[in-house]
């Protein structure tokens, strides 16, 4: 399964003309505090920093966004191209305290698109839509999709005026955590697990105030095109993200079966991100999936139905030790033909090794005695009808690849 969704992914996102990108594991620690943010959960409590013998701090990566962007800038991906799609796969890691959907190590199927002057509600479009059809194209059904618009980061800090005087008669009730982030960063309390804080912002309301108009006709294009391409969604406006790069449009698509951890995917648009890590002025897009939550979101595959995808197509036994160089031989230049191909090593009985071939999965059994080298042929035996006949040893690489 996992091959199979990663082969997919790849196939759907080459339709999408985005290319793979792979980046280290680990990265210096300062990218990803400059990134996600100081006060973000995935820096002040999730990080996990690595023990090195000098000075730099090193960390291995919470996710993935800022990495592409730390490679855009240091490869000067700008001049190459007007807009860069990148996509990646891989491991990433958050020290979190595991359950269901939560792991430590968990993998990320992410894409970015990053290039001056392409923030327009088409390409935000876009990739909501390959997020919804990736997730469709696995199998994965009745998930509802998130979104909401942070607007431009000047919009932000006026957000986060309006958050602060609404939140500020009731920071006693908050827990912690949110007494300490409506200072550093009030936008975390909305998202904030905690009871007692979802009983205060369930009174928030908060609105769209604080857009300028421009950020609202952004949004209206959007919302606009989605429908136009016939993506549903519910527009969530207390969706923030945890991640401090984002501005403009948020997204967020969760899967009711999974429980508590109910977010397949996330994403949205960061246009600040690439110039406040010291590269150009460029806007940039994009989501990741977590590929172990798509797993338990899919239905289950009935043991069966799919055929293994390398099924060997001939498993060799030599009857007798004294014919096994030659049956070994004949494997390899059957490999070497491109026929996949396994032998027993142990000339047991004749029964032991037909189990052994059973339990291999192949298609036929290519079978060697005395008798036969001495004729030159080997005995071959369909394993799906059963059937066994003889075949001259030079015809068997033909007749196995037919
Ligand atoms: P994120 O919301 O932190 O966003 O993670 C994206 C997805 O990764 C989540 O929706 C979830 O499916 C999966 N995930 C996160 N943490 C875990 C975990 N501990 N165990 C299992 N799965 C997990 C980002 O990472 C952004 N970089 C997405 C993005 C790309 N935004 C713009 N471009």
């Amino acid at each position: 399964m996992w091959r199979d969704i990663e082969a997919e992914a790849r196939r759907l996102l080459g339709t999408y003309n985005f290319r793979e990108i792979r980046t280290p594991v680990f990265e210096e620690t300062a990218l990803f505090k400059r990134s996600l943010g100081q006060t973000s959960d995935v820096v002040n409590k999730q990080l996990l920093e690595l023990v090195s013998s000098n000075e730099e701090g090193l960390a291995l990566r919470p996710e993935g966004t800022a990495s592409v962007v730390r490679s855009y800038i240091e490869n000067s991906m700008d001049r190459r191209e007007a807009l860069t799609k990148l996509f990646y796969i891989g491991p990433m890691f958050r020290g979190e305290r595991p359950q269901k959907g939560r792991l430590r190590q968990f993998h990320q199927i992410g894409v970015e698109a990053i290039g001056a002057n392409t923030a327009t509600p088409y390409l935000d479009a876009e990739i909501i839509a390959l997020n919804v059809e990736l997730l469709r194209t696995l199998g994965v059904r009745d998930f509802r999709l998130k979104i909401n618009t942070l607007g431009s980061a000047q919009d932000k800090e006026r957000f986060s005026g309006a958050l602060r005087k609404a939140l500020h008669a009731d920071v006693a009730k908050l827990c912690e955590d949110c007494r300490d982030r409506f200072e550093r960063n009030v936008f975390r309390i909305l998202d904030c697990k905690n009871s007692d804080c979802r009983a205060v912002v369930a009174g928030l309301n908060p609105g769209h105030e604080h857009l300028s108009e421009e950020s609202r006709n952004y949004y209206a294009g959007l919302k606009q095109i989605l429908q136009g391409l016939g993506v549903e969604f519910e527009e969530v406006p207390s969706l923030v993200r945890g991640l401090d790069y984002y501005t403009h449009t948020v997204f967020e698509i969760t899967q009711p079966s999974l429980g508590s951890q109910d977010a397949v995917s996330a994403g949205g648009r960061y246009n600040n991100l690439v110039a406040q890590l010291g590269g150009p002025q460029v806007d940039a897009v994009g989501f990741a999936c977590g590929v172990e939550r798509i797993l338990l979101a899919m239905p289950a595959v009935p043991p069966g139905t799919k055929p293994p995808q390398d099924r060997l197509k001939a498993y060799v036994i030599a009857l007798d030790q004294n014919v096994f160089p030659k049956a070994f031989g004949i494997l390899q230049r059957l490999r070497r033909a491109g026929i996949a191909g396994d032998i027993s090593y142990k000339a047991s009985s004749m029964k032991s090794q037909m189990r052994a071939a059973d339990k291999s999965g192949s298609r036929y059994v290519v079978i060697l005695g005395e008798e036969e080298e001495k004729k030159g042929v080997v005995a071959l035996k369909d394993m799906t009808t059963g059937e066994q006949r003889e075949v001259k040893e030079e015809k068997l690489i033909t007749i196995l690849q037919g």
